[in-house]
Formats: structure tokens, C-alpha cells, sequence
């Protein structure tokens, strides 16, 4: 998996806006300012709003589904229909129907040269989904540790289909709700490494812009550094790391 050139990491969760959208954006803002290019891809089948979470107004979705179905998708021009974003951070919409196979999406984003591929797979898996899922190296999974999330997460990691992608929890909005000791719980359960624990702060999560990413926001930082090193190479190990 090292050797490919480029990482595609999917996000998906179960009902319930567990934080899908919230952790795919600031992930793929975390690893484009550590230098790596990458292609953020919402692929939500019900609510694309990773454009409104990244503050970009222009994707341009039937350019890419023209260009798709024509079988022309390629590295320069997935390149070219991206919306700019960031330094190093571009943005497509992907709808199921459009007829984009997501598999071309993720191999013309390798040819383009993204180092990293992030996709919102929203929380329905249909075609598409399952497309981007077969060629994912990283499926990160966002649950709310109260009992309702636990339970929706649970159920939804027992029917999931076993991938060929590693696969860990990202444990999101924990707060006075979490149920303590049951977050480990479902990580031994399911056999899943827990990559990440966010703690549930509305007001920072409201402070979130263009100007300040979910990745420089105080009581976020810390967690989004740590699932960008463990989800890619390219990001720097920290420091003073203590092993294991
Ligand atoms: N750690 C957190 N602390 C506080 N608020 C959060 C946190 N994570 C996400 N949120 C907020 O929760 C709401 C839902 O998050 P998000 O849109 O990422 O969920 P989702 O799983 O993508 O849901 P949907 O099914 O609508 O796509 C957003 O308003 C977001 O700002
Ligand atoms: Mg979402």
C-alpha cells in the first residue's frame, strides 16, 4: 500500500451525523497543510455539504459526470474540474447516477498526482459508495460514544462487508453524553483501533471557517494531527512519540 502513490482514505458512518463530513474536511485540511495534494471528494449520496464545510460556493459535479460517462476522466482534467479550496487542497461532488464509476475518480486522481484522496461517503452505501470502498486504504469511521451512537454503530459494523481496507474507529463529540468504558468496548468488539478521539465543543466547532479549519481549532488540533499521521506516510511522525 506505501508504494502507491497515492492514499485514499474514505469516511463513513451510520446515521445519525455521527461527524462524517466534519472529519473527512479536516483531515484532508490537516494532510494539505503537511504538503501533501489532495483531492477531497464528496460522495454523500443525501447531503453534499462538504463544499459548505471547506467554504468553497464553486464545484462544478456535472462537468465531471459529462466528462465521466464519456469515459475522458483523467489526471489533467480531474485536475482542471476540481475547485480550488486551499494551498494544495481541491474539491469534486459525485453524485450516484451521474454515471462516475468511483473507481475512475480515485485512479484519475493518482494520475493527476493527489497524494491523497478523502472521501465523504455520507452514510448509505450504494454503488458509488461501494466503488470508492474498493479501492480505499484507510476507512475511517466516525461514532458518537452515547448510547443511541453506540448502538446505530454497533449494528452498522456487525453487517459491514469485510474490505480488503484497514479500518478504524474515529470517536466524535465525546462529552457528558459518552458512556464510559463502552468506546472500548466497540473498538474490542469490532477488532478496530480507535485513531482518534474528538471531544464534543459546539462552540469550536462553530468557530470553524476558511480562515481557521477544523485543524486549527484549539481542542481539535491535537486529534486531527494524529489521524493524519496514522492514515499517511508523508505526514511527519511526531517528535517526542512514546512507543507503542
Ligand atoms: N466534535 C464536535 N463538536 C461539536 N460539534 C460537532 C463536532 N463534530 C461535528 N459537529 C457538528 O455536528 C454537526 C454534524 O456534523 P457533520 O455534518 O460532520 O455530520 P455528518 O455525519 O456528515 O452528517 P450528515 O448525515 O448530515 O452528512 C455539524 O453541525 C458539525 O459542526
Ligand atoms: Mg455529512
Amino acid at each position: 500500500v506505501n508504494a502507491l502513490p497515492g492514499r485514499v482514505i474514505a469516511v463513513l458512518g451510520c446515521k445519525g451525523s455521527p461527524g462524517v463530513t466534519f472529519v473527512a474536511a479536516g483531515l484532508a485540511c490537516r494532510l494539505a497543510a503537511a504538503g501533501v495534494d489532495v483531492l477531497a471528494v464528496d460522495a454523500d449520496a443525501e447531503d453534499r455539504s462538504l463544499a459548505v464545510h471547506l467554504d468553497v460556493t464553486r464545484a462544478d459535479p456535472e462537468g465531471l459526470a459529462r466528462s465521466a460517462s464519456l469515459g475522458l476522466l483523467t489526471g489533467d482534467l480531474i485536475r482542471h474540474l476540481a475547485a480550488a479550496v486551499a494551498p494544495r487542497l481541491w474539491l469534486v461532488e459525485v453524485r450516484d447516477g451521474d454515471g462516475v464509476d468511483g473507481r475512475a475518480i480515485v485512479t484519475a486522481a493518482r494520475d493527476g498526482g493527489f497524494a491523497a484522496v478523502v472521501c465523504d461517503l455520507g452514510h448509505q452505501v450504494g454503488p458509488l459508495q461501494r466503488q470508492v470502498l474498493a479501492c480505499t486504504d484507510w476507512l475511517l469511521w466516525p461514532v458518537i460514544p452515547d448510547r443511541v451512537g453506540l448502538e446505530r454503530a454497533d449494528r452498522a459494523l456487525a453487517s459491514r462487508a469485510a474490505g480488503s481496507s484497514s479500518c478504524g474507529l474515529v470517536l466524535n463529540r465525546m462529552g457528558r453524553t459518552a458512556l464510559k468504558g463502552a468506546d472500548h468496548a466497540l473498538a474490542e468488539r469490532h477488532q478496530l483501533p480507535v485513531m482518534a478521539r474528538f471531544r464534543d465543543d459546539a462552540s469550536a466547532a462553530g468557530r470553524i471557517s476558511a480562515a481557521r479549519p477544523a485543524h486549527r481549532t484549539r481542542p481539535f488540533r491535537r486529534p486531527f494531527d494524529e489521524l493524519a499521521r496514522a492514515v499517511h506516510p508523508r505526514v511527519a511522525p511526531a517528535v517526542r512519540g512514546t512507543w507503542p
